[in-house]
């Protein structure tokens, strides 16, 4: 056995993906998540559960945390509630997201984990009009325009006061629209749903328009074990290397694959475009994304076979 990996909302999207691809490399791995749906390992996985072990517990509950992460070599934090959970909860939102992230951050200090990476978001920043290049800088202000984004901030400003009292390393990664097989709740997930309708021989309407910077699941995923696995100074946080074409040409690309028409709304949500990625690209130093049209091609092809 390799190392022991702790994944905090294991049973997400992006969760799952991490899951799957630690087992690959014959990684141990704890799931540390809230609920037991675990649908998501099932769809990206043919209907198979990972033999990995399964540890339900609250975030928000210190003792479950210190819990979990005793024994673990590597820490991924993930667990989170999005965009439209944080609206409609805001006190439940702060609990899970900041709390849930202090929770994780004590934890590691207690149980001598030296480094951790968490699930930032590109919604730490505004939008384009609060800045003035296209491709918004990775030390840019944060103008963060929703309750979940001000807690993703401040979960980024945490890590550098562990940093600078104790010496605790961690990494944040600011994913921005995640897509693939499993993103089926937040705010962005709508293109994947448009994905999924297709694959079923069916049309869908994506509520908003704008410009997007899709990430595929599994390359995400890896840029957190990657992560996990760095050691580094300062608590920096990273942009990822994204896609950044509108949604209409997303659909585009979802039509030429399935044949199926998709429809989308003209007015595109609150965030930028693009965040600059190339401090992430020197970092890791070889990096390397699959082409959109494959990991649609992927999706379709997962979703298809579901039914
Ligand atoms: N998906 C994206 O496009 C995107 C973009 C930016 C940032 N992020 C961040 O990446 C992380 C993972 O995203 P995702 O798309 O996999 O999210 P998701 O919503 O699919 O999964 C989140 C997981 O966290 C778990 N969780 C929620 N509350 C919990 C609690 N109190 N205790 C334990 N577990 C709890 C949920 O059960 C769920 O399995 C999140 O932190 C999210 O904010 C995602």
């Amino acid at each position: 056995m390799g190392e022991r990996y702790l994944v905090t909302g294991a049973n997400g999207c992006i969760g799952a993906w991490t899951v799957k691809l630690l087992l690959d490399e014959g990684c141990e791995v704890v799931s540390f998540d809230l609920g037991a749906d675990e649908h998501r390992h099932r769809l990206i996985n043919a209907g198979q559960l990972p033999d990995i072990e399964w540890r339900q517990g609250d975030i928000t509950n210190a003792a479950d945390v210190a819990d979990v992460v005793a024994g673990a070599d590597r820490i991924i934090h993930l667990a989170a509630l999005q965009v439209p959970f944080c609206r409609d909860d805001p006190p439940r939102g702060a609990e899970v997201n900041v709390k849930g992230t202090v929770n994780v951050f004590e934890a590691a200090l207690a149980h001598d984990v030296p480094h951790l990476v968490q699930a930032s978001s590109i919604a730490v920043y505004g939008t384009n009009n609060d800045y003035s290049t296209a491709v918004v800088p990775v030390d840019a202000p944060r103008l963060p325009r929703t309750l979940y984004g001000v807690y993703k901030t401040a979960c980024e400003d945490l890590a550098r006061i562990y940093w600078r009292d104790h010496g605790l390393s961690s990494a944040a990664l600011r994913p921005h629209t995640v897509h693939g097989a499993g993103r089926d709740q937040g705010m962005t997930s709508q293109p994947t749903v448009a994905v999924e309708h297709a694959a079923n021989g069916q049309s869908y309407t994506v509520d908003y328009g704008g410009t997007l910077g899709f990430q595929y699941a599994p390359d995400i995923a890896r840029a957190f074990i990657e992560a996990s696995r760095r050691p580094t100074e300062a608590a920096p946080a990273f942009n990822l290397p994204a896609d950044t074409i509108s949604v209409r040409n997303f659909l585009d690309v979802v039509t030429d694959i399935t044949g199926v028409e998709l429809f989308c709304g003209d007015v595109g949500l609150d965030l930028v475009d693009e965040g600059a990625a190339d401090s992430w690209t020197e970092w890791v130093r070889e990096w390397s994304t699959t082409p959109l049209a494959d990991a649609i091609r992927e999706s379709a092809e997962i979703f298809s076979n579901r039914n």
